[in-house]
């Protein structure tokens, strides 16, 4: 029996882990358990309720020091085989660095403190994607939020050339970061917006005389498809279905 942990607070640490749970598979005889690390306090009674095979394991707080603690500790025990943190946050705080530093690298997936940038800090990404000639949007621009009439005229360039733009909050954002441009009358619409929600972030992060970060990239259009590769630090790779990760 193996047993697959999902960190997190969100409804998807409960579903994965019952997925785990009961899923059958031809390539894998063996039998899988699913647990939820921390899950939210109804979780446990709702699966009670509904009869269904998830374990639960608690920690102290919602700080990725206390998911490691409690991870190393059920890792040690042989409660758990293998965990999977959900929520970005908890990679960039370094959860995966502190389970790897007890000796237990080989039981947890996701980007350690160094590597989070890829999904932490999207401007970081595309240079990184630069260097590694890897392909993104045909152009793309980082220019300061505070300054409207950059932000405008880097807008009216991109609508004229590739049909759109889209102004991205490029720092952790829950997946609502990114605003897409079709025409000029969106410009000033989406940028008051995003600064609107925004504000404090940048605030908080660069004080209210340093340059605010915002990252327009042009527009592409056509189908989106999400491509998955697991990947660990030897290049062993596996290639996942392709997934589409909007309705
Ligand atoms: N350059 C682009 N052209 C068209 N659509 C885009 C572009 N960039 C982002 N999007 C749309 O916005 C979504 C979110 O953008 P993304 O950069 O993936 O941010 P995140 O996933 O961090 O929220 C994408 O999945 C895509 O649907
Ligand atoms: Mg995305």
């Amino acid at each position: 029996m193996k047993k697959i942990a999902f960190a997190g607070t969100d409804g998807r640490t409960l579903l994965c882990a019952l997925v785990i749970s009961t899923a059958k598979s031809d390539i894998y005889p063996e039998a899988f358990q699913g647990a939820v690390i921390r899950g939210t306090p109804a979780m446990p009674k709702f699966t009670e309720m509904m009869n269904w095979p998830v374990e639960f394991i608690p920690t102290d707080s919602n700080s990725a020091s206390d998911y490691a603690a409690a991870i190393i500790r059920n890792l040690k025990a042989g409660k758990i085989d293998y965990v999977i943190p959900m929520p970005e946050a908890l990679l960039f705080e370094g959860l995966v660095d502190e389970v790897e530093a007890a000796g237990f690298g080989k039981h947890i997936i996701g980007l350690n403190k160094a590597g989070a940038f890829i999904e932490g800090d999207k401007i970081k990404c595309k240079q990184f994607c630069r260097e590694a000639g890897i392909p993104v949007a045909q152009s793309w621009a980082e220019v300061d939020a505070k300054n409207y009439n950059d932000a405008l005229s880097v807008c009216l360039s991109y609508i004229h050339e590739f049909g759109g733009a889209v102004m991205k909050f490029p720092y952790s954002a829950g997946g609502k970061g990114a605003r897409i441009i079709l025409n000029s009358w969106e410009i000033r619409e989406v940028y008051d917006k995003l600064i609107k929600d925004y504000k404090d972030s940048y605030k908080a992060m660069f004080g209210k005389r340093e340059n605010w970060p915002l990252l327009i990239e042009s527009f592409m259009s056509g189908v989106e498809i999400s491509f998955t590769i697991l990947v660990d630090r030897l290049g062993n790779f596996q290639i996942l279905p392709t997934a589409m990760d909007y309705p």
